[in-house]
């Protein structure tokens, strides 16, 4: 496995997607010997996160079976580190838009293949970073400061209350069924006993007064520039797994559109947010948005059969011949379409109130702000 540091990421896909990709054969003991901020020692994991599912061709994540519904093979973890070259360059090359000043603890929940945290350990080298994921599947040559765990975010958190800087969730809202109750300050009322048998704590506690939350996502529903042609296959296809994810109780879209208000009703602060358009294929004029627009549609290409053939089996009922069928004009028009389609991307950024919570407003006698060092 080699790992480059300080990559170019715009300089060419097979460079992006050689640093990163797991070698299964390497993943044995890559999540033990925590030596930083992070207090994990007393954390194990069993046997069976190691454990998969094959299904329709597709490798799954064992652990917490069925939570996650899309595949964790080789494919699928080159698609997304093509996601994140893409996603890099639509953000002009930032990590983050929180204004951390001098981290010193950073979380990345739904890690995946962990290029996130990797880069945020080169970025941030004074911070320890670390990734949570359901699937052992990040790389073991790593910077100092980045270690990986398996766990599900969707359970007991074991951080410390007050521990962390910054906590990152990208491309989760295709996985998190609850938002507002991770967000809530309640959120350990919901919990079972901690199987770790750690103090158990919500995310927003875990966070530092003055610590920033940021959640991001490519909203997985086209728009098009002008108006959209009567059934087009790309639409349709995304409108399909929108559909399909709703079956299986995740309303991703409305996730999405909620993120801004959830995060003030839990009583974060100076919430924000930007929005940006990722092109679908190389219609943009501009040689950037084109290069953007190109890795998306590699990207999404790629991507189709792990998105659709569980959502699509599972939530809808289909069978996977159907599925494979339905995907071959889609597969067509990707390739084809003269429509000028883009998804609509979000970035949420929110704080943690630097003095305690009165009735989900932050104190108005508080203040608000990131901490003076
Ligand atoms: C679409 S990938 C995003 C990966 C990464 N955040 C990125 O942007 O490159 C979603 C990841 O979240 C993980 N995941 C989904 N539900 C999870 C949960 N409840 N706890 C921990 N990880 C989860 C999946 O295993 C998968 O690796």
């Amino acid at each position: 496995m080699s790992f480059h540091q300080g990559e170019d990421i715009s300089d060419d896909i097979d460079s992006i997607l050689s640093a990163s990709v797991a070698d299964d054969d390497e993943e044995e003991d890559g999540y033990d010997g925590y030596s930083s901020r992070f207090s994990l020692d007393s954390v194990s994991v069993s046997d069976d996160v190691r454990d998969y599912i094959f299904e329709n061709s597709r490798r799954y994540h064992k652990y917490y079976d069925g939570l996650y519904h899309f595949p964790n093979d080789d494919a699928e973890q080159e698609r997304e580190d093509l996601q994140h070259a893409m996603v890099i360059l639509l953000c002009e090359g930032k990590l983050h838009f929180a204004p951390l000043d001098n981290p010193q603890s950073v979380l990345d929940i739904g890690t995946g293949t962990g290029i996130w945290a990797i880069e945020m350990g080169d970025e941030y080298p004074q911070a320890d970073i670390l990734g949570i994921d359901l699937s052992p599947i990040q790389p073991l040559w790593v910077p100092r400061n980045v270690q990986f765990l398996v766990d599900n975010v969707e359970e007991e958190w074991v951080q410390p209350a007050n521990s962390l800087d910054y906590i990152h969730s990208r491309q989760m809202a295709p996985s998190i069924r609850d938002w507002p109750t991770i967000f809530s300050e309640a959120y350990n009322h919901f919990l079972a006993t901690s199987k770790h048998g750690l103090p158990v704590v919500s995310p927003k506690r875990a966070l530092k007064p003055g610590g920033w939350i940021e959640i991001q996502d490519l909203k997985c529903i086209t728009r098009c520039e002008d108006a959209l042609p009567a059934d087009e296959p790309c639409h349709r296809f995304t409108s399909t797994l929108v559909q399909a994810l709703r079956g299986l109780g995740i309303d991703c879209i409305h996730s999405i559109d909620h993120y801004e208000p959830w995060l003030r009703a839990a009583g974060f602060a100076n919430v924000q947010t930007a929005t940006l358009k990722a092109p679908l294929g190389t219609w943009p004029d501009n040689a950037h948005d084109a290069k953007i627009g190109l890795f998306n549609r590699n990207m999404i290409y790629s991507g189709l059969h792990a998105f659709s053939i569980r959502p699509f089996t599972h939530g809808l009922g289909w069978t996977p011949e159907e599925v494979e069928v339905y995907l071959v004009d889609v597969r067509k028009s990707l390739l084809t379409s003269q429509a000028r389609l883009y998804f609509p991307w979000v970035a949420v950024w929110a704080q943690k109130p630097l003095e305690p919570v009165v009735g989900g407003e932050p104190n108005a006698a508080g203040p608000i702000g990131v901490p003076s060092t």
